[in-house]
């Protein structure tokens, strides 16, 4: 029932390019249970919001039911989705507008902290949560357990030392 070839999806900021997917080949048979696993910021989600046709692979095919998704519209699409599709989401709350450096800044603003205080802080806990190199990067470009890595740099730095 789901077919998928040689899918690739890279994101684009204008720092860096992420190859999120690298031709992924699945077949998902007529009531087949799957779970997809793998570590944080690999392409999971990246993979299920392609296959809830909420995105577009870069390159490859999907077929869902016989019918090829990249040719469908997007009402067709639409109603293929509804009539086939569940989704629960992965959301955290950290603030769209701001970097991960800035929402992790943030509480260290309202305490008054000076600005090179706050920065070897702020990078401390990032580099202790293994997400510093996605400083610059908004929530929204983040995968959901880096996310959640953030919002706990955010919780751990009044005690961290
Ligand atoms: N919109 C985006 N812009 C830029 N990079 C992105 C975007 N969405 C995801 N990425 C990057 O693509 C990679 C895969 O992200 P994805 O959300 O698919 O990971 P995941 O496997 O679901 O991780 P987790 O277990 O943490 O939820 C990550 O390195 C992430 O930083
Ligand atoms: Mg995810």
């Amino acid at each position: 029932m789901i077919t998928i070839k040689n899918l690739k999806k890279s994101f684009r900021t204008e720092e860096v390019e992420t190859l999120a997917l690298n031709n992924v080949n699945l077949k998902v048979e007529d009531g087949e249970f799957v779970a997809i696993m793998g570590s944080s910021g690999c392409g999971k989600s990246t993979l299920l919001n392609i296959i809830g046709m909420l995105d577009n692979p870069t390159e490859g095919s999907y077929n869902f039911a016989g019918h090829e998704v990249g040719g469908l519209k997007e009402s067709q699409r639409t109603q293929l989705r509804k009539g086939n599709l569940g989704f629960v989401f992965q959301s955290f709350n950290l603030i769209d507008e701001l970097t991960v450096y800035e929402n992790v800044e943030l509480p260290l603003i309202y305490l008054k902290m000076g600005k090179s205080e706050r920065k070897e802080k702020v990078i401390k806990v990032l580099e202790r949560m293994k997400i510093a190199h996605r400083e610059k990067h908004f929530p929204q470009q983040l995968s959901g357990g880096q996310q959640q890595r953030v919002a706990i740099s955010e919780r751990l730095l009044p005690i961290q030392n």
